[in-house]
C-alpha cells in the first residue's frame, strides 16, 4: 500500500494538471463528476449491480457508493461529496479514511436529493461528467459531458500514470491467482461452473466485483468468442479448456486469456504455436508502432501456423488478403486497458477527438492509435473453429484451399486464445501478466 499512497499524489497532480488544461480552454470552473445512481430492475424493487463512472474511480478508489460527487477545477484541493444516507436496509459506507483521504476535501451528503446544497451556487460554468442527463439537467447543469472535455480526458487516459500502472499489477497479480486455480480445476475434472466458482475463490472476487463476465468455455464452446453460460455439467470427453477472466484493483482491470489442451495432440501443439506467436508480437511493440500493423502482422503470423499445421494451402500473404486468416481469427489483437476493460480512447489520434476507425477489413480491431510510453494494451491473438463463419468461406472459391479433414479434427475443441496485459515503456516492455508467473 506504501507505493501506493506515494504514487498517489503524482497521480491527482497529473489529473489535476490535465483538468487546469481542459477547463482553461473551455472557458470553465471546473468539472462535477457523479459516481452514478442505481439502475433498478423492470417492476422490481432490486437495483442491478452498482457500476460507478469510471470518470469518477480515476479519482478514488471508491467503487461501490453511488450519489457521490467529486469536484475538481485543477487549482483547489479535490471536493469530494460522499453520500452517506440514514439507512437501516444496506450498509452505509463509512467515512473515507485511506491513503487518499487527505488529498480531498470531505462534505457528507445524508439525502441524495439534497447534493444542490452542497455543489457550488452558481453551476452555471462547471460542466457535469457523467450517466445521469436528467439529473444534471434537474440541477442546473448547461454542460454535459462536453465533447471537447470527453474527448481530452479520453485520449489522455491512455498514458497511465504510476499509480495506476501499480494499480494494474496488482490486478493482474490477483486475476494470475484465479487462473492457476482455474487451471487446477480443469484438469481435476470440473464443470464450466465449478471453475468459475474456484476462480472466483482463488481470486477473492465475486461475480459482480470482476471487471467482466468470466468467460470459462470447455471443448467447442470455446469457438463461441464471448461465451458466458457456464455449463453445471462435466463434458465427456474432456478435450479444451479456454478462460478470459480478470480482476479489479482500486477499480482498473486486468483481462487474461489462457487455452489449455486436456491431452497432448493437434490442440496443444497448436497452443504452443500460438504462445509462441504471442510472445512475438509482445516483443515487437514499441513506443512509435501503429497498433493496426502489430494487428496485421498478427493475421501473417495465423496465416504460417495455419500452413504449418495443414489447415490450409496457399502463402501467407494470399491467406491475409483473401480473408481466410479474418475467419479464424475475427476478432482485434487486442485493445486499451485501464478503467475499463475495453478503455475509452482507442480510436482518438488527439486531445480535440480525431478519429481513426478500424480498417474495413478489420472492423472489430479496438485500437488504431500509435503505441507510446506508459500506454497499457492487451495482445490476444486467437484462432478458432466457428462454423457460422466458415459458411460463409464455404460460399466461394476460397474453400479450396481449406484443409477441411484438418478443420474437423479441431473443432471439437472449440479455439485458442492466449492473452496478456503489457506496459509500454521507453526502453521494454513490461508483461505485467507473465511476469506474475502465469506461462
Ligand atoms: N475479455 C474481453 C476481451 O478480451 O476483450
Ligand atoms: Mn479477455
Ligand atoms: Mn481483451
Amino acid at each position: 500500500m506504501d507505493k501506493l499512497a506515494s504514487h498517489y499524489l503524482a497521480h491527482i497532480a497529473e489529473l489535476n494538471r490535465r483538468v487546469t488544461d481542459i477547463v482553461t480552454r473551455g472557458n470553465l470552473s471546473g468539472l462535477v463528476i457523479h459516481s452514478g445512481q442505481p439502475h433498478r430492475q423492470f417492476l422490481d424493487d432490486i437495483d442491478y449491480p452498482f457500476k460507478v463512472n469510471p470518470h469518477f474511480k480515476a479519482w478514488l478508489p471508491i467503487l461501490d457508493n453511488p450519489h457521490c460527487w467529486l469536484l475538481v477545477n485543477g487549482r483547489d484541493k479535490p471536493q469530494l461529496i460522499f453520500y452517506r444516507p440514514v439507512d437501516f436496509w444496506h450498509k452505509v459506507a463509512d467515512v473515507p479514511d485511506a491513503f487518499w483521504s487527505e488529498h480531498v476535501e470531505i462534505k457528507l451528503l445524508t439525502k441524495a436529493d439534497k447534493v444542490a446544497e452542497l455543489l457550488p451556487r452558481d453551476i452555471s460554468k462547471w460542466a457535469y461528467i457523467g450517466e445521469h442527463l436528467d439529473v444534471a439537467e434537474v440541477l442546473g447543469f448547461k454542460t454535459r459531458n462536453p465533447d471537447a472535455v470527453m474527448s481530452y480526458l479520453h485520449y489522455h487516459r491512455a498514458t497511465k500514470t504510476q499509480y495506476e500502472l501499480e494499480c494494474m499489477r496488482r490486478s493482474n497479480e490477483i486475476a494470475v491467482q484465479g487462473h492457476v486455480a482455474a487451471k487446477n480445476a480443469f484438469y481435476n475434472g470440473g464443470s464450466e461452473f465449478g471453475i468459475q466458482q474456484e476462480y472466483l475463490k482463488a481470486s477473492c472476487q465475486g461475480e459482480n466485483e470482476v471487471p467482466y463476465g468470466n468467460i470459462i468455455a470447455l471443448n467447442q464452446n470455446a469457438s463461441i468468442l464471448h461465451y458466458t453460460k457456464l455449463e453445471h455439467a462435466s463434458p465427456h470427453p474432456r478435450k479444451s479448456f479456454l478462460i478470459d477472466a480478470g480482476a479489479n484493483f482500486f477499480g482498473y482491470a486486468s483481462d487474461i486469456t489462457r487455452t489449455y489442451a486436456f491431452e497432448k495432440n493437434i490442440f496443444s501443439d497448436l497452443i504452443e504455436a500460438m504462445n509462441k506467436a504471442q510472445l512475438e508480437l509482445v516483443d515487437m511493440m514499441r513506443p512509435g508502432l501503429k497498433y493496426v500493423d502489430l494487428h496485421i502482422e498478427t493475421h501473417k503470423k495465423i496465416a504460417q501456423i495455419m500452413l504449418d499445421f495443414n489447415m490450409a494451402s496457399g502463402d501467407v500473404e494470399g491467406l491475409v488478403e483473401q480473408g481466410i486468416t479474418a475467419v479464424f481469427f475475427p476478432h482485434g489483437l487486442g485493445h486499451m486497458l485501464g478503467l475499463q476493460v475495453h478503455d475509452m480512447g482507442g480510436y482518438l489520434h488527439d486531445e480535440r477527438g480525431t478519429h481513426i476507425a478500424a480498417p474495413d477489413a478489420h472492423p472489430f480491431l479496438r485500437c488504431t492509435r500509435t503505441l507510446a510510453v506508459n500506454q497499457v494494451l492487451t495482445i490476444e491473438p486467437g484462432i478458432y473453429i466457428i462454423d457460422s463463419l466458415l459458411d460463409g468461406l464455404k460460399q466461394d472459391k476460397r474453400q479450396a484451399q481449406i484443409n477441411w479433414n484438418t478443420i474437423d479434427e479441431l473443432r471439437p475443441f472449440g479455439g485458442i486464445r492466449i492473452e496478456d496485459n503489457v506496459i509500454v515503456h521507453g526502453d521494454r516492455n513490461e508483461n505485467m501478466t507473465r511476469d506474475c508467473g502465469l506461462a
